[in-house]
């Protein structure tokens, strides 16, 4: 079988348009079978906004109060709305086998969603994501395109879809 694929393509004119797009993406990500690990990957180079949208999903989710960049810690663990929330940022992992030591692969169970910043740093350790986010610099703020790259992604893109900021 094909793997499914299928991109929406979103604008974001400042700052708060993109937490807007993280809030309307927890909403999606809710409405997901919870059995099912979700991983979602955040792509874009330095200061694209991948921890902008972050935060705008984890408040949207009931997180109260900036949200902290995992820049040294690797992995930032929540707990909000019944899941398990890793919000991961891979930009200092030096070599794709220190993923072991971190455990991340053990995160993908029921009712836990993985945000990964800088999944590219990562190789072929980690299984492609449920959902791929590319954000990327525009003449006007910034363009995301959320690509779907599982049956359980395209349920929730179908949702991002249903429900545009
Ligand atoms: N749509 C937008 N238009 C303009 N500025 C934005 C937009 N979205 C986010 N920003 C700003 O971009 C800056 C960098 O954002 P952020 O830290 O989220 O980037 P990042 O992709 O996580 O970077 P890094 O790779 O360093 O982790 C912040 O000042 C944020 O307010
Ligand atoms: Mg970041």
């Amino acid at each position: 079988m094909r793997e499914p694929t299928l991109t929406l393509t979103l604008a974001a004119a400042d700052a708060a348009q993109t937490r807007a797009i993280g809030a309307q993406l927890a909403a999606a990500l809710l409405a997901a079978d919870p059995a099912e690990p979700l991983l979602v990957a955040l792509s874009g180079e330095l200061g694209a906004g991948k921890t902008t949208l972050v935060g705008g999903l984890l408040a949207a989710l009931g997180h109260p109060g900036p949200v902290r960049s995992p820049t040294y810690s690797l992995i930032e663990p929540y707990r909000l709305a019944g899941r398990d929330i890793h919000h991961c940022d891979l930009y200092r992992l030096r070599d794709p086998d220190e993923l072991e030591d971190l455990g991340l692969r053990d995160l993908l169970t029921a009712r836990s969603v993985l945000l990964v910043e800088w999944p590219e740093r990562a190789g072929d350790r980690l299984r492609p994501p449920d959902l791929a986010l590319q954000l990327e610099y525009a003449a006007q703020g910034r363009v995301i395109a959320v690509t779907a790259g599982s049956v359980a992604g395209l349920a929730v893109l179908e949702r991002l879809r249903l429900e545009p900021a």
